[in-house]
């Protein structure tokens, strides 16, 4: 199976101190992959990295559907299928929620666009109420939906998103991370995820890769990660 995007040997350095050393990372078609970590482990400039935002030292590749994206501008990264939705949702609160949904999806030709937007607001109904309503003033929870919402209406391929749970209730957690399965499967998007929670990723991840101060400690499938017992000491030794 050839892979839908292939990181190798991936460092960064802001300021001379490292993010990132030496990473690889491999996600194929159709799967949910979750990069877990501590705070400052280098999750979020690893999805940075790949949407072009920070520039990796020499000697790192990085491939989507087998072409480089080393050097590519993020407008070009985001046209290959590729949407980050960033950490803190990032939506813009001075525009509506349509108009946040018409702006992501605007290299998209008219009838297509409003089909998208359409599924969108199918997928959450809380944001169907609110078309008008300022991004700004949306909840939490609401502003996490518009933010997925811009990645959908995009076409992205690929979604990579960084902490969707951060700061929100487990009930809307619950919520969120039940609709990105169903997306997964209805649409065999690819998903590939940021998140402290590592319960919530084990339930809705194909594998999992664990960084800690920038490098990858472990790779494996969610069994392997409740068999790992340092795993399962650092993720789950208050429950089990
Ligand atoms: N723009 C920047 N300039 C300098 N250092 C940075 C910059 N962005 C991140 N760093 C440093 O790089 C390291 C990794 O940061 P990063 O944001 O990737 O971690 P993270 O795993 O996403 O953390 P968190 O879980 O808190 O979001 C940290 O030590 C951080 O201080
Ligand atoms: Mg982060």
């Amino acid at each position: 199976m050839s892979s839908l995007l292939a990181v190798e040997n991936l460092s960064v350095a802001y300021t001379g101190i490292y993010a990132l050393r030496s990473v690889s990372l491999t996600v194929y078609d159709g799967e949910v992959v979750s990069v877990l970590g501590p705070n400052g482990a280098g999750k979020s400039t690893l999805l940075r990295t790949i949407s072009g935002l920070v520039k990796p030292d020499a000697g790192a590749s990085i491939g989507f559907r087998n072409r480089s994206l080393l050097g590519m501008a993020p407008y070009k990264i985001a046209q290959q299928g590729i949407a980050h939705v960033p950490e803190g949702r990032q939506v813009f609160p001075d525009l509506s929620v349509e108009e946040n949904l018409e702006v992501a999806a605007a290299r998209l030709e008219s009838s297509k666009r409003k089909a998208n937007i359409n599924e969108v607001y199918e997928l959450f109904g809380e944001l169907a109420t609110r078309t008008k309503q300022y991004a700004g003033s949306l909840s939490g929870g609401e502003q996490q939906m518009l933010a997925i919402g811009r990645a959908l209406v995009s076409d992205c391929h690929l979604m990579m998103i960084d902490e969707p749970s951060m700061g929100l209730a487990p009930v809307i957690v619950m919520r969120i991370f039940k609709t990105l399965r169903d997306i997964v499967r209805s649409r065999g998007l690819t998903l590939l995820l940021v998140e402290q929670n590592a319960r919530l990723s084990l339930q809705l991840s194909d594998r999992i890769y664990v960084l800690s101060q920038g490098a990858v400690t472990f790779e494996g499938t969610p069994e392997q990660v409740k068999e790992d017992e340092q795993m399962r000491d650092l993720y789950f030794a208050a429950k089990s």
